[in-house]
Order: C-alpha cells, then structure tokens, then sequence
C-alpha cells in the first residue's frame, strides 16, 4: 500500500483527458497534475528543449513525494520518455505503449494511421513501436497541428473545425486504415468530428485512455495501490491558473478551483 500521489504532466491544459480517465479507473488515488502552461505548446519545440522541460517538471514531482511519474503528453512521450527513464528511478509511464497496444488488438487489417503534434509525428516514436511489435503492420502519420489551439479555444464542433480536419485527414482516408491513434491530449476532444470524417468502421483509439489500465496494473504489481484514501486532484501550472482552472473545470466535468502558480526553472 502507497498513499503517495500520482505525478502527472502535461505540456499544458491537454493532459487533464488523461486525469480523467485515471479517476475513473483509480478514484482512490491522489493525482498532482502539473501543466507547464507558460511553455506550452511543446508539439514544434526541439527534442532537446522538450527533454530540459520534461525533466524539470518530473523532479518537481518527485520532490513533492510522488510514487509515480505519467506523462500524458504524447509529444514528451515520443521525444523524452527514455531520457527520463535514464535520469530518474522512480517508474515513469508514458502514453505510446499502451495506445500502441490497443491499436494492435484493434486492427484487423494491420493498416494503422497515427496523428499528433508535428514533433510527436516526425519522430515517428508510434511507427516504430508498432513495427517493432509487428513488422508487417503498415503506419500512415500525419501531424494536425491546428487541432492543439482548436481545442484550447473550445473549437470543437462547426465548419471550421471540420473543414481543417477533412485537410488534415485526407492521406489517412486514402491509406484505408480501420484503426486510428489518436496520439495528443488534445484531440480526444475532437474525436466526434475526426470519426464524422474518418466513418464509423474506422476505431479511434486514445492513448490517454489506454494508459490508465497500465497505471493500475503497475500499481498493483509494485503493491503501490492507495488504500482508505478519497481521491483528490490537486493541479499545479507555471502560468495563468485562472484561465485553468476554467478551462479544467471544463476537461475533468468538475469544479477545480485551486490551481497554484509554481516556479520550476
Ligand atoms: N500535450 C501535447 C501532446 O500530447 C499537445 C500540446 C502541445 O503541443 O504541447 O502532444
């Protein structure tokens, strides 16, 4: 048994649709999220800057007494999640494994398409993984990078949104893929309008959501599972906890009222 809180990061507001499925999951742990929303987005940032970021916020988490880190940034996942598992022993998860096993027990046809920040894409982390799971498995990637600020701007139904997703999802159409990764914390809050365009036949698989089973099984193998302990999320961002908070409220359908203003770097 471990009381301690679950660490989880984002590079801003998105990683709140990973909390949200973890307290479903596990709604007796205690969640300290941290969004680093004065350096968001990080999805067009260097890898070495993405490693300086991710690294800062893992060893506030780890001073603040974390059992274990989840990196619910997909763009962090793909480009520092190794760099971090050098750097630290506490055990640190990041969403490609499990959205990458999910789309493999989805797919039938072993064509699947992955779409994220151009950072997550161009390091090709989701190809890789999946080939080196099952060579014969054919990827097409594609990077949407107008869905990030489409979604912090609660853009996510109408015209617009639709008219850029249909650009945007055009080579995923033409590959014939029947399982589509959804690989950024944001574009959950899309996924009406990307399964609109892609079809119904078409399984939209979201990595945020995949994690939190690993979460519990990590847990439960390391015998770190909270017990009498009432869940609580308490958030924490580098910039702006107001406009957070009510966009948080908004992500996690509950009133998050204290957000604080923490110093990391
Ligand atoms: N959280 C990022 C991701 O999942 C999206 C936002 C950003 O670009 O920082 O890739």
């Amino acid at each position: 048994m471990d009381n301690r809180p679950i660490g989880v990061f984002d590079s801003g507001i998105g990683g709140l649709t990973v909390v949200n499925t973890l307290i479903k999951i596990l709604p007796g742990e205690t969640i300290y999220y941290v969004g680093d929303t004065a350096r968001v987005p990080y999805g067009n940032k260097s890898k070495k800057r993405i490693q300086q970021f991710s690294a800062e916020i893992t060893e506030w988490l780890i001073k603040k007494d974390c059992k274990m880190i989840v990196v619910a940034c997909n763009t962090v996942s793909s480009l520092a999640l190794d760099y971090l598992q050098l750097k630290f022993s506490i055990p640190i998860i990041g969403v490609i494994k499990p959205g990458v096993d999910n789309a493999v027990n989805s797919t039938r046809n072993f064509n699947i398409g992955v779409i994220g920040t151009q950072a997550t894409i161009n390091s090709n982390a989701y190809g890789k993984y999946l080939k080196s799971i099952n060579p014969s498995i054919k990827t097409v990637s594609q990077s949407c990078p107008l869905f990030v600020p489409l979604v912090e701007e609660g853009w996510i139904d109408g015209d617009i949104p639709m008219s850029i997703a249909k650009v945007y999802l055009d080579r995923i159409i033409n590959a014939e893929v029947d399982t589509v990764i959804l690989g950024c914390t944001h574009y959950p809050l899309l996924k009406g309008i990307i399964q609109l365009i892609l079809g119904e036949k078409i399984n939209l698989v979201d990595s945020g959501q995949s994690i939190a089973q690993l979460v519990k099984s990590e847990l439960s193998n390391n015998n770190s599972l909270s017990k009498n302990c009432l869940g609580d999320i308490h958030c924490f961002v580098t910039d702006d906890a107001t406009s957070f908070s009510s966009l948080a409220s908004r992500f996690l359908n509950r009133d998050i009222r204290k957000t604080i203003i923490i110093d990391i770097y």
